[in-house]
Parts: structure tokens; C-alpha cells; sequence
């Protein structure tokens, strides 16, 4: 990772035996893991972004490949714009990263707010590097990545265009108008479809929107709960409305992609 800045000075960050060292000194150790944590203040990442149970949900639910048809799609995505350098923004607990970094012949790079993503996502020991940050201030240089990804995490544009180099890649991943019907359709009475949009973002130019769409069907009480958690309704539904849905050992589910690819102008 020859692209670190040092949070607290901006300055480039090298690397010396287990640490990231800064020219003022600076010092982020590696942890045993091989990630490293840029993130600065008293908050260590250990009570911000995901918290422990849902890093590991996510991660079990990931593994059994109920999500494989985005991780392909953004494989042949991602190779077809051929990229040297690959940042996965948001990274969470590391699957996509690994994926492109088994697929695809570039270096991939990825951080997230969370500790314990990060921590699982090194635990991956693909060829994927991870540290920990915030998006609001990504301590990597300006222009040094070729593609970005950020798949269903929130926005920071302005950041994003400062890291992607000119002519670089932002492919941009959120439910699509069909995302998880049928679970919601368990839930709920009147489920809404998702509103699929384009951001226009400044210094970008939107190349192609498509939808991955297929149905994935999960034969285990705990795969749902954890699909469920993976969801914002996890946290805005009634204790009888989840019941519903936890006490299924079955249910098939549309899975829809909304993927957006820009590029940086
Ligand atoms: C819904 S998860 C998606 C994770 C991963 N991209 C995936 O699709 O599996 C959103 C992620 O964004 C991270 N996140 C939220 N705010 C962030 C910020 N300001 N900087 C970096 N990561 C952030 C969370 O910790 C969480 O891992
Ligand atoms: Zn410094």
C-alpha cells in the first residue's frame, strides 16, 4: 500500500518492519491480522460503524454464495475497465474485495469504519489489503486509484473524486426495484419496490446502470435472519411483523442489483 497518507499530517505513510511510519513520525502499527487502523482520535473503530454480530452475520450469510450473482457481476465488470488498482470503499467484512482479488490480476485495496469488518476481512487472507478509516477523509493520495467499488454504503463523492485517478472507474452498487420482494412480501402487506437512482455526481459521468436479477432460495431459519439483518427493516420492524418472517425454514427471494458504473472525468 504505497498510496497511505498519514491521517493526522497528510503526509505519505511507508512502511517500516510492522508499521505505517510518517516523515513527523507518526507510527500505525500492523495488527496481527495484517490490517492496520488510520483511524485517528480516541474512537479506535471499535464502537463505530458495524458493530460484532452484524460483521459476523453478514460474513456468514456472504460465504454461502447466496450473493455470488453481484460478486460476478462486479468481477466482469471490473475486469472489463482493466484495471492496475482496485479500492473497495465500505469494504465491510472483505467478500467482494476477495472475490476481485481472486478474479482479477490487479492490486485490491479495502477499508471500512468498522474494526471488526476490517478485522474479518484480513482474517480472509486473500491477496486483498485492508485498513481501517472513515470515507470522510480516505488517507490515500489523490488520483491513485483506477477503479473504485461501493456497494451499499453511504456516499461521499467529493472523496471518492479526489482518489480515482482522471478517467478512473466509480461502479456504484444499491438494491434494485425488486431487491428482496418476496421477504418483504412476508413481512409487510403492502411492500414498496425500491427507488433505483443515478446520482448525478459532480466530476463524473454516468457510463451504464444495469440490474443483476435472479432468485436465491435459503433453506435455513438462520440464513434468514441473517439476510434480514443485512437489511435497514431489521431495525424499523415490529417484533410481530419479524416473527413472520423468523419463523420460516424456507424462503426463495428476488435478489436485484442496481449497478451503476461512472467515470471520473
Ligand atoms: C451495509 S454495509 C456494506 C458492506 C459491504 N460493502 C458489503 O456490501 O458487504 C455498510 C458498511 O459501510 C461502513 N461505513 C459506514 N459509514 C462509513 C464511513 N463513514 N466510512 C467508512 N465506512 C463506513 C459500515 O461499517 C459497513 O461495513
Ligand atoms: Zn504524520
Amino acid at each position: 500500500m504505497d498510496f497511505l497518507l498519514c491521517p493526522v499530517c497528510k503526509s505519505e505513510l511507508t512502511r517500516q518492519d510492522r508499521s505505517f511510519v510518517c516523515e513527523k513520525g507518526h507510527c500505525f502499527d500492523i495488527a496481527k491480522e495484517g490490517y492496520v487502523n488510520l483511524l485517528t482520535g480516541s474512537k479506535s473503530g471499535d464502537s463505530i460503524g458495524d458493530n460484532k454480530d452484524m460483521a459476523r452475520s453478514r460474513k456468514a450469510f456472504l460465504d454461502k454464495g447466496y450473493f455470488s450473482s453481484l460478486s460476478d457481476a462486479l468481477c466482469n465488470t471490473a475486469e472489463s475497465l482493466h484495471p492496475k488498482t482496485v479500492l473497495d470503499i465500505c469494504c465491510g467484512e472483505g467478500y467482494y474485495a476477495e472475490k476481485i482479488a481472486d478474479n482479477l490480476n490487479c492490486s485490491v485495496y479495502g477499508f471500512d469504519l468498522s474494526k471488526e469488518m476490517i478485522r474479518l476481512a484480513a482474517k480472509r487472507k486473500s491477496r486483498a489489503e485492508f485498513f481501517v478509516a472513515n470515507m470522510a477523509g480516505i488517507p490515500i493520495a489523490d488520483g491513485s486509484i483506477d477503479c473504485a467499488i461501493h456497494l451499499f454504503a453511504p456516499f461521499c463523492e467529493k472523496e471518492f473524486l479526489r482518489v480515482i485517478k482522471p478517467g478512473g472507474y466509480l461502479i456504484s452498487v444499491s438494491p434494485g426495484a425488486k431487491h428482496l420482494w418476496e421477504m418483504k412480501a412476508a413481512i409487510y402487506e403492502k411492500p414498496y419496490e425500491n427507488e433505483e437512482n443515478s446520482p448525478s455526481l459532480p466530476g463524473f459521468s454516468l457510463e451504464k446502470a444495469i440490474n443483476a436479477v435472479s432468485h436465491i432460495t435459503l433453506t435455513d431459519s438462520n440464513d434468514i435472519e441473517s439476510l434480514f439483518k443485512m437489511t435497514p427493516y431489521y431495525y424499523h420492524t415490529s417484533a410481530q411483523d419479524k416473527a413472520k418472517l423468523l419463523s420460516l425454514d424456507t424462503l426463495t427471494t428476488c435478489v436485484d442489483f442496481y449497478i451503476r458504473i461512472y467515470r471520473k472525468d
